[in-house]
């Protein structure tokens, strides 16, 4: 069984995944696995944290010689920050004259909660966990999901269709999103230019008014064939492993498949998915196939082999340069939130963190499908699957 947890504070020494279940014999590309992690620190809206770190993988075990030997993957990600924070947040006890507390809960975050949960004086040890920067080793531990997935031809990755007010207004093609992920610099990770630019306004305006904004992206999985996921138990279901993942992001508050949203809206005639028989297409293995995916290609909890679509939507930050109204922990007196440095706009890196998640799902369901201790094995079983889907 693939799992992975993840450990590390926001301005901790590092983060830490530890994968395990993977088959061996993968190739390990260095370059990807820190692309992916380049990937979510990039967006127009991002604040100054991100340009503090570069963050890369530094593996310590289960890869040997470039490829995976099967055994549990552990990965460091270095926090530059650590060297400013190293006296506020030591391990030992320290001086507490230098930590460096967070007086008053921000509406939104999980300061409040987290303070009266955990019985913390102040927020500081709430956000050093709660905050996104755990994400990281997300996407590390996603990009060996990918580098499992890729062996079998399948592929994710993810665009921005809506920031604040402003939408792309048209389906995007596979093609278009993966040119968006393959660009040299990331804004907002639109497939439309025009839209793109209407997208950075948006974020320019927000940030001028010391506001935040949320947003909707979208993660496509290309290439998985049917038959991945079922309906047969409720905690097996594609579908709702996908919304469960996706939802576990931070800042995530809504979690779309295909068409869901409007389709509670639409007649049956309209949403469903007609399905024909035609001639072979070299990229599926069935001649079953479909003229739309307003399914996004989940139907009963199973994959149906059309493109799986996720959408995530995000709600603002909630870390605001002009505060809300709060409360000081110490004195219960009425102040303004607190405000530390802080992301505007995370919609198109979240995207990223997103895509880590849907492929670890994927690559759970496929590798509870085909099993396999080697990545040859693993491939021999797959492609006995599809070689029956072809005769089907
Ligand atoms: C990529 C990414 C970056 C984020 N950066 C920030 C940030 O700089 N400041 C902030 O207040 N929240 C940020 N968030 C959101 C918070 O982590 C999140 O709102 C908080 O942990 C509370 O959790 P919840 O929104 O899921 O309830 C970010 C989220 C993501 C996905």
């Amino acid at each position: 069984m693939i799992r992975f947890e993840t450990a590390g504070e926001s301005h901790g020494e590092a983060l830490i995944a530890l994968i395990s279940g993977l088959p061996a014999g993968l190739p390990v590309d260095f370059d990807f696995i820190n692309r992916e992690l380049w990937r979510r620190q990039q967006g127009f809206g991002r604040g100054g944290r991100m340009k503090i770190e570069t963050d890369k993988v530094h593996i310590l075990s289960g890869v040997r010689h470039g490829k995976t030997i099967g055994s549990p993957i552990a990965i460091e990600i270095k926090n530059h920050d650590w060297k400013n924070w190293e006296e506020k947040l030591p391990v030992e006890a320290g001086d507490p004259a230098k930590h460096q507390v967070v007086a008053s809960p921000r509406p939104g975050h999980a300061d409040l909660p987290g303070a009266l949960k955990y019985n913390f004086t102040d927020a500081r040890y709430v956000l050093e966990r709660a905050s996104a920067r755990e994400s990281t080793s997300r996407v590390a531990a996603g990009a060996f999901a990918k580098l499992l997935l890729r062996h079998l031809g399948i592929e994710v990755a993810s665009h921005v269709i809506r920031v604040g007010r402003v939408e792309l207004e048209r389906p995007a093609t596979w093609d278009e999103i993966v040119a968006v992920t393959q660009k040299p610099e990331i804004l907002l990770s639109c497939v439309d230019p025009a839209t793109e630019e209407r997208m950075k306004e948006e974020v320019a305006e927000t940030s001028r008014t010391g506001d935040t904004i949320g947003g909707v992206f979208e993660v496509v999985v290309h290439g998985l064939p049917a038959g991945v996921g079922t309906y047969a138990n409720w905690d097996e279901r594609l579908d709702g492993l996908l919304a469960w993942a996706v939802m576990s992001l931070q800042a995530v508050k809504a979690v779309e498949i295909g068409r869901g949203v409007t389709a509670a809206e639409s007649f049956g005639s309209q949403v469903h998915d007609a399905i024909h028989y035609g001639a072979e297409d070299p990229a599926k293995p069935t001649r079953f196939a479909r003229h739309q995916n307003n399914a996004g290609g989940v139907e009963g909890g199973i994959s149906n082999g059309e493109d799986v679509v996720v959408r995530g939507y995000l709600k603002p930050i909630s870390t605001l340069r002009r505060p809300l109204e709060s409360v000081r922990f110490d004195t219960r007196e009425a102040t303004s939130a607190s405000y530390e440095r802080s992301d505007i706009c995370v919609v198109p890196a979240a995207g990223v963190a997103a895509e880590a998640m849907v492929a670890f799902i994927i690559a759970k369901l496929v590798m509870e499908k085909f099993g396999g201790d080697s990545a040859l094995e693993l491939k021999r079983n797959f492609d006995g699957y599809i070689e029956q889907i072809r005769n089907y």
